[in-house]
């Protein structure tokens, strides 16, 4: 019994024991109860035996608690040894990324930095950029209406306007922001960013607007850009045109509509187009951020996903 009980590993093995002996059943109960039938040395020896059966019992259990309580305390632990979780440091988007450097770059070149409402209504999204409700060129910028006529703004054209109401001419200015349209697929999706710039003053020309542009794309693009122009139409400006440049595989890409402020425009922000002229132009921001930074998917840009991000390098 005695090497039984060192033995036992558990406490619940130790107690089944236990009970076995002590208990109301138990052997060692049975044999105390037939004490008073032994001779004198006999009960000597069967005290002697209760005694030292308890003791071992005892022992036994406060060796096994202990035990159940080291291994918890090693379990629950801390192992200051460990790694710490990486931190998980917050970056700037790609899209963010890319709106600073082109701020910055126009804010170098003189242009102020505006932006606007994006619910727009009729107004300055269309009609004051010679865009009236019967005209076709609506038709390509189908976006989301409000039951008051209001819409998601389809252009950043529609800075152009606001900013010409507040300011008046002469004006230099650069309208940034999210754009909406009801489009959906690989290279198109419903909310992209356009980057538009206006400068209204005396004797401003096509040659004005080439260099600006030209200028702002190899600060951007930070190397020397080739760039075409071609003949294009937008209801807002007379003349227009489409701006090229060769990329790295030597083919043209189509990076921004341009030209010079139509006279109905002008008129329609009260400025006086004998007096004064302008030019505009509009670039896809989105455009602009996969070129630079070799970014394959637009719909990247607008995932959210986490590890996608990481991966850019911002
Ligand atoms: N608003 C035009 C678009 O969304 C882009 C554009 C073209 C803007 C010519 C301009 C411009 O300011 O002069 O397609």
């Amino acid at each position: 019994m005695q090497e039984q009980i060192k033995k036992i590993n558990s406490l619940e093995e130790l107690q089944a024991l236990y009970t076995a002996t002590f208990g109301k059943n138990g052997t060692m109960t049975a044999r105390l109860k037939q004490m008073a039938t032994l001779d004198n040395d006999a009960r000597v020896a069967l005290n002697k035996e209760n005694t030292t059966l308890r003791e071992l019992f005892k022992n036994r259990q406060m060796e096994l608690e202990t035990a159940e309580l080291n291994k918890r305390l090693a379990s629950e632990s801390i192992d200051v040894t460990l790694d710490a979780e990486p931190e998980n440091n917050g970056s700037i988007h790609p899209l963010t990324h890319t709106l600073m450097e082109i701020t910055s770059i126009f804010e170098s070149l003189g242009f102020e930095i505006f932006t606007g409402p994006e619910i727009e209504d009729d107004w300055h999204n269309f009609t004051a950029l010679n865009t009236p409700s019967y005209h076709p060129a609506r038709d390509m910028q189908d976006t989301f209406f409000f039951e008051n006529g209001n819409m998601m703004r389809t252009q950043t054209s529609a800075i152009q306007i606001r900013a010409m109401e507040a300011v008046g001419a002469p004006i230099k200015m650069v309208g940034v922001g999210p754009t909406y349209r009801k489009e959906m697929d690989a290279t198109h999706g419903p909310t992209f960013r356009q980057v538009e710039g206006l400068y209204v003053d005396k004797n401003i020309t096509m040659k004005d607007l080439l260099s600006t542009v030209h200028a702002f794309l190899e600060k951007f693009f930070e190397r020397d850009i080739e760039m075409r122009i071609r003949p294009s139409y937008f209801p807002f400006t007379e003349p227009s045109i489409e701006i090229d440049i060769k990329w790295n595989n030597g083919k043209w890409l189509e990076i921004a509509g341009a030209g010079m402020v139509h006279p109905n425009v002008l008129k329609n922000c009260k400025i006086n187009p004998d007096e004064y002229q302008g030019f505009a132009f509009g670039f896809g921001m989105d455009r602009l951020a996969m070129l630079k930074y070799n970014l394959p998917d637009l719909r990247d840009l607008y995932s959210g996903d986490i590890r996608w991000l990481k991966n850019t390098g911002f």
